[in-house]
């Protein structure tokens, strides 16, 4: 506790006289949420992260997100408590397997999920997050597209437009491992209570919720629905928003496992020694961040 108050300290001079910002994503540690500026999701950050006028963005998620603020903030210095926090799903698309789709489907329109990276984005027509997927498909004027990495939201996403869609297989590591039995135990366990869920889960336990959302959509209907008693199938950070939001409600997460480890690499101790030491820092090429900023500069049009 003491050493936590003398982190907390040290972070709140570093960051005056640094000039710095910190966002967080809810799915990072309490004690980073905390002492974030701004929590959010992915949508919400990266808009943060493209206004703001601050020297120094602290970006406490994983690698795609701090690259993702310093593609649309090429100027900022972007700090991540720890650059070892990757995301698994951001690695199972490589550029060669995307330019071969391209190159076999000349037509199509490439969407691509943030969760990627930055030289993927420059292979990419437009991003989105889960927060505004289905609005930026819907917005896109082409017959066919190219949907990568998340298989799991693309399914979700495909159920909202006829267009064809050519879908990568990639998943979330933490999300997929949500099953129907999880849900079927909790609901038990818990008959009084709505189960919701965020669409980076397989399809048959999607189809088995109240609601279905982003972090943010889930964070929104929790605050706002009668229910008293939820069942909550997305990563287990979130319940430090829903809980804050309604304290007089209950959330119990759908699994143990829906825990992402990278995302539990930062901790408030990385985050006060990367302002310190401003490092590490990301770097995206310029000849990548010119190309990917296109993409998430035109996510950032389609509002969720
Ligand atoms: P959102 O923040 O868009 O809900 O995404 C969830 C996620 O898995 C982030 O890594
Ligand atoms: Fe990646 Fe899933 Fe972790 Fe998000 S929750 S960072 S998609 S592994």
């Amino acid at each position: 506790k003491q050493r936590n108050l003398e982190l907390k300290e040290r972070l709140l001079q570093l960051k005056k006289e640094r000039n710095a910002i910190i966002l967080a994503h809810y799915y990072q540690r309490d004690e980073i949420q905390e002492v974030a500026d701004f929590r959010g999701d992915s949508f919400l950050l990266a808009q943060k992260a493209a206004e703001t006028d601050a020297d120094v963005i602290v970006f406490c998620g994983v690698h795609f997100m701090g690259e993702s603020a310093k593609i649309l903030a090429p100027d900022k210095t972007v700090l991540i408590p720890d650059e070892r926090a990757g995301c698994p799903m951001a690695d199972m698309v490589n550029v060669e397997g995307l330019r071969a789709l391209k190159q076999k489907h000349p037509n199509a329109t490439v969407v691509t999920y943030i969760n990627s990276s930055a030289e993927i984005k420059a292979e990419t027509d437009i991003c989105c997050t889960s927060a505004n997927a289905v609005k930026v498909i819907q917005s896109v004027d082409s017959d066919e597209i190219i949907w990568v990495p998340d298989k799991n939201l693309g399914h979700y996403v495909s159920q909202y437009t006829d267009k064809k869609m050519i879908i990568w297989e990639g998943y979330c590591n933490t999300h997929d491992m949500l099953t129907v039995k999880d849900v079927e135990e909790m609901r038990s366990k818990y008959p009084n209570a709505e189960f919701v869920v965020h669409p980076e889960c397989r399809p048959e336990v999607v189809e088995m919720a109240d609601f279905v959302g982003s972090t943010t959509g889930i964070l929104k209907y929790c605050k706002q629905a009668e229910a008293k008693e939820f069942i909550v199938g997305t990563e287990d950070g979130t319940g430090y928003q829903l809980r804050l939001d309604s304290p007089d409600k209950t959330f119990h997460f759908a699994s143990k496992f829906l825990v992402c480890p990278n995302m539990k690499v930062n901790n408030l101790k990385k985050l006060v020694r990367c302002l310190e030491t401003m490092q590490p820092q990301i770097y995206v090429p310029p000849q990548v961040a010119d190309k990917a900023r296109r993409s998430l500069e035109r996510m950032l049009e389609v509002t969720v």
